[in-house]
């Protein structure tokens, strides 16, 4: 039962969120000038961006713990309809993965944590933190996966989390947007990614960051194999039909574009994400357990092409 406590919870939110990012502007502008990162400090993109870096160093571990129940149950095919299983209800992640806006490389570990074998291992299996373990079973289905991360200072912190994992031959950061991809100049990289050679795309809370969401998701579309997957994980604009709620939510989205980098709250992502292409099958829902008050509602599921 909830009570007004909690919707007013879900309705400030975002302002806490907010609050926390500008408590952190005095120490990213000491950190600019004495990095003498002049440009950044007088750009208002390159301020904002690298003020949601300094933002997401101190939420992003909190985050990640609270979307964990999700998202590790996603990559391991135990979510239908967003709801979680104890069941393996379709294909868990596996072969060449795309992993989109891999930021810090944060979610690098679930990769080696996740079971990847079709084969639910049980409540048990989800507490442990013994890697080597879990890594040999996950070795076993994944064969590598690049991470896209435009932002050079989390590129550097995601190169250094790989290899502190023992990734290295695993993972690649590939160090430009998703509309670089197709560019081997921007990538300046050995690698470049063919249309239909990705077996999996992840996407974790970052599509809500991309420029032209719309075309980037297209471009992202056609990078798939036929019969891969795409595990989503996004916060989404509030549905139609829930006019205050809604209202509410540009009205919080014009201050959220200041403090919160490129992240956008009103993308209509479901939307895109369906009419990318065309898919066998779209599995993608709000999780059922959020409040229909929610500013921040959530899409999660597997888009199959
Ligand atoms: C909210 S953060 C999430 C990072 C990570 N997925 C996580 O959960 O910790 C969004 C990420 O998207 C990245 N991003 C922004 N524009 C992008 C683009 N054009 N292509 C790929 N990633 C982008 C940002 O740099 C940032 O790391």
């Amino acid at each position: 039962m909830e009570t007004l406590k909690d919707v007013f919870q879900h309705l400030t939110f975002p302002w806490l969120f907010m609050s926390i990012s500008a408590r952190r502007i005095p120490y990213t502008i000491r950190t600019l000038i004495s990095e003498g990162r002049w440009q950044t400090l007088f750009c208002l993109d390159g301020f904002r961006d690298a003020l949601f870096g300094n933002l997401w160093a101190i939420v992003g571990p909190q985050v990640k713990s609270n979307a964990e129940v999700r998202v590790i149950p996603l990559l391991e095919g135990r979510v239908r309809n967003a709801e979680v299983s104890n069941q393996v209800v379709s294909k868990p992640v596996s072969g060449r993965i795309l992993e989109v806006g891999a930021g810090t490389g944060m979610w690098a570990d679930v990769f080696l944590k996740i079971n990847t074998t079709g084969q639910y291992a049980g409540a048990e299996a989800e507490n442990t933190d013994d890697l080597t373990t879990r890594r040999r079973v996950a070795a076993r289905g994944i064969s590598k996966i690049y991470g896209v991360e435009p932002h050079a200072q989390s590129v550097k912190a995601l190169r250094q989390r790989t290899k502190e994992l023992g990734m290295e031959d695993m993972y690649e950061a590939i160090p430009v947007g998703i509309e670089q991809l197709d560019d081997p100049d921007a990538t300046g990289s050995a690698t470049t990614i063919e249309p239909g050679s990705i077996d999996c795309i992840v996407s974790i809370l970052c599509l809500c960051s991309i420029p032209d969401q719309e075309k980037n998701i297209k471009a992202l579309y056609k990078l798939l194999k036929p019969g891969g997957r795409w595990y989503v994980y996004e916060h989404v604009k509030v549905k139609r039909g829930r006019m205050l709620l809604g209202w509410y939510q540009r009205y919080t989205n014009f201050f959220w574009a200041f403090f919160l980098g490129s992240c956008r709250l009103c993308n209509d992502t479901a939307t895109h994400l369906k009419e990318a292409g065309p898919w066998s099958s779209v599995d993608l829902a709000q999780p059922p357990d959020e409040p229909v008050y929610k500013v921040l509602p959530h899409i999660l599921g597997v888009l199959t092409k």
